[in-house]
């Protein structure tokens, strides 16, 4: 399958069209922002590392009967997906506390939380994608009663398999942020899962290995994502 036109270009990754409709691939790069763009850096290798390792998750997912947007890695940063229509919405999952979760409630980073949360948040840079609730969900018709219903247990349902797969890797999942699409109407995921979008922490030392440490400035942000990437592949 070949590239064609040029349809999004991300923070983090280039989508292109193909000569069949059904498919897009994506290119994953380099480039790295945080603060809603106003930080902005090149962490070397990072595409490479979050193209392979979201391929792994996903094929560890479908084996796990969660429906994913992966359907074949071409090369190090480009992997054909499926093409679908995603739903405008950032889901996040947390299990312990930290980020903007540990700033809102005032509770301190690494608390781990009685039972894990979802939360959702529009996806519009010019708005800061706001945090979005069920209610208005329905009421701006972003999504149906079922979509909302079947979005929130298949979320969970991934947390609960990519908790248990980290765990015997040696590293926490703190949270992380996952986009939904529709297909043939059905919801997918259609994300990427990396140290991008997850926070992961060492499970003896608690040590950082995702890209809080480009947004805190503490530096090794490289050798993390190698890190993870060679946890995964082991
Ligand atoms: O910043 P916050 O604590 O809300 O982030 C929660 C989780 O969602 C983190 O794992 C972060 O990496 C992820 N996230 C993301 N993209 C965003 C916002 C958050 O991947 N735009």
């Amino acid at each position: 399958m070949e590239k064609q036109t040029l349809l999004y270009e991300g923070k983090a990754k280039k989508v292109y069209t193909t000569e069949d409709e059904r498919y897009y691939i994506v290119s994953y790069k380099d480039d790295a922002t945080a603060f809603n763009g106003e930080k902005k850096g090149t962490i070397l290798g990072k595409g490479v590392v979050n193209n392979r390792m979201s391929n792994i998750m996903c094929r560890m997912l479908e084996e796990n009967g969660i429906q994913t947007h992966y359907v074949e890695e071409l090369n190090d940063r480009e992997t054909v997906v499926k093409a679908v229509e995603i739903v405008p919405l950032e889901v996040i999952v947390r299990n312990v506390a930290a980020g903007s979760f540990s700033k809102r409630f005032g509770v301190e980073e690494g608390t781990v939380l009685k039972n894990p949360t979802l939360e959702f948040c529009l996806k519009d840079d010019a708005l800061g994608d706001p945090m979005i609730n069920d209610y208005h969900i329905l009421a701006l018709g972003i999504a149906t009663p079922e979509e909302l219903q079947i979005m929130s247990e298949m979320t969970f349902k991934i947390n609960a398999l990519l908790k248990e797969y980290f765990d015997k890797i040696g590293v926490k999942l703190i949270d992380f942020k996952i986009e939904l699409g529709r297909v043939d109407g059905k919801i997918i995921l259609a994300d990427e899962i990396s140290p991008d979008t997850c926070r992961f922490w060492d499970k003896e030392t608690n040590k950082k290995l995702d890209k809080d440490r480009f947004r805190r400035d503490m530096g090794g942000v490289e050798e993390v994502y190698a890190e993870m990437l060679n946890r995964v592949t082991k």
